[in-house]
């Protein structure tokens, strides 16, 4: 191999905790003047050299090898062309590009690095996993969404006469988040092993920190308590695992919207992968595969009972042997697919809000582009974010890979995760924003042939007015950068 120096990792578990003492006391800092002698749980090995004295057993035998690679565009193909139905296809991409164990054992690590780091100052500091890495929607490779809570968890002892001393919180509340969030941003980036490229978000909504656990390979998004957020990831988890099908319906429609363009990693004006998964969960509540919020609520038990900041009520059955009935639709995963495209063609986006909570449609209560009711704080929209434009696009998309499944034969899943080539593309940084329109240098051909698709996608949308449409929306997209620079530029 032509790399002269190759990291591994390996993640070791221990019967007891009293073990993990043990290998702690026995690990040491080296003596030198350069380094900052923090204590953590992440070590190396020293070079043969040096390590003479360790006893090393060589045949510990590794459970799992390379288990955090993921694999690559052809490797998928291929799998994906060898199973028998389009449901197999399905059910295949989410075995394969699922968080496996180890995915999710490394995320845990990394944020028990955290509590560790800040237990000193905290001693009952939790920093927990929430989002897809929890959530059961979580893919290979995927960013870990963290929460610091350094609240105390331990009720008042009225009997104790003995209180710690302790800083009075700021009268405004949001300076002293940014406050607590800059000097723990501070200290992760000076002090804190493996972590690296440290950015600060702090007037966004909900305040993050952003960064990159280079020891763990992952990409991480620290914001503090946000118990919210973490309740809605128990949420997306009970509904993931009512039925079967919740996974891979949804691992496919993510990949589908990554492969359209509708969906990218970096936050914007296209709707996340959260907001299109709640589209998902609320078709599969139409076809009565998956209960409504409000059943959830009404089955929860005192267990049950959970309270979020600024008192969100996060109260829903958390046991799912507890579900009364399941659902009897026996719809197949290619029907599902298909039917999600069709129900959302012609779902009404201009005057309809979806609600994961009552299971059924609202009349839109503003003029949000999309409107997707926050199941845990109703008067909230999720996806607020979302452009008429990138609707728009989504609308186009829907109608495609409908079409695309009903006009030929088609039994292969491929057909709809193809990148458009067709279509022109535009790019700016690491986001590839398809668009169904035709300007730029394509040939005449290929804009007479785009132009017949989009008319029969469009139904009976009027050619002209269309085409008009599609001009302005172009002209507004803030990456509109004619011959695809990098470089946005806005036309007024
Ligand atoms: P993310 O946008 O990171 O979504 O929000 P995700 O589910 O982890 O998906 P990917 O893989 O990163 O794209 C993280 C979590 O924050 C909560 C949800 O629990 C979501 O899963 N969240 C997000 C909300 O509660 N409300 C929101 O408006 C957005
Ligand atoms: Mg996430």
């Amino acid at each position: 191999m032509n790399v002269s120096f190759v990291q591994h990792f390996v993640l070791i578990e221990f019967k007891k905790v009293s073990h993990v003492e043990n290998i702690l006391n026995k690990a040491t800092h080296m003596n030198e003047e350069q380094i900052i002698p923090v204590e953590g749980s992440m070590f190396w090995f020293r070079t043969e050299k040096t390590r003479s004295k360790i006893s090393v057993s060589k045949d510990v035998p590794l459970l799992i090898k390379n288990g955090c690679s993921i694999p690559t565009d052809k490797e998928l193909t291929d799998l994906l062309l060898s199973a028998e139905t389009m449901s197999d296809q399905m059910v295949t991409l989410y075995e394969t590009t699922k968080l496996n164990d180890i995915g999710v054992r490394i995320r845990f690590q990394t944020a028990h690095q955290l509590e560790r780091c800040f237990s000193g100052l905290f001693p009952h500091i939790s920093v927990l996993p929430f989002g897809s890495s929890v959530n059961g929607f979580g893919k290979l490779g995927c960013d870990l969404d963290l929460v610091l809570r350094a609240t105390n968890v331990n009720e008042e002892n009225l009997n104790s006469r003995l209180v710690y001393h302790t800083k009075t919180i700021m009268s405004d509340e949001r300076l002293q988040t940014k406050k607590f969030m800059e000097t723990i941003a501070d200290t992760m980036q000076h002090f804190v092993p493996g972590i690296c490229n440290v950015r600060r978000i702090l007037h966004a909504r909900v305040p993050i920190i952003k960064y990159e656990q280079s020891f763990t390979g992952v990409e991480c998004d620290l914001s503090i308590t946000n118990l919210t957020a973490v309740y809605m990831s128990e949420l997306l988890r009970l509904y993931s695992e009512v039925d079967w099908r919740v996974k891979p319906l949804v691992f496919t429609l993510r990949k589908w919207a990554e492969c359209v363009g509708l969906t990218n990693s970096a936050p914007g004006r296209w709707i996340t992968n959260f907001s299109l998964t709640l589209l998902v969960l609320f078709y599969l509540q139409f076809k009565q595969i998956l209960p409504s919020l409000s059943t959830l609520k009404k089955l929860a038990v005192k267990r049950d009972t959970r309270v979020a900041n600024s008192m969100v009520d996060c109260t829903f059955l958390r046991d799912l042997n507890r579900l009364p009935e399941r659902t009897t639709n026996v719809t197949t995963l290619q029907e599902l697919l298909h039917g999600f495209y069709e129900f959302y063609s012609q779902f009404d986006f201009h005057t309809k809000a979806v609600s994961i909570r009552d299971g059924t449609t609202i009349s839109k209560p503003d003029y949000s582009a999309l409107y997707i009711c926050n199941p845990l704080e109703p008067m909230l929209n999720v996806s607020k974010n979302v452009s008429i434009e990138e609707v728009e696009k989504l609308k186009v998309n829907l109608r495609e890979a409908s079409w695309l499944l009903e006009s030929t034969d088609n039994n292969n899943l491929l057909t709809i995760l193809q990148p458009k080539k067709d279509l022109m593309t535009l790019v700016r940084g690491k986001r590839v924003v398809n668009v169904a329109v035709l300007f730029g240098e394509d040939s005449e051909d290929e804009k007479t042939n785009v132009a017949n698709k989009q008319k029969t996608l469009s139904g009976s949308l009027n050619k002209d007015r269309a085409r008009r449409r599609r001009q302005v929306n172009f002209r507004r997209h803030p990456w509109n950068s004619k011959g695809g620079k990098s470089s946005p530029t806005v036309h007024k």
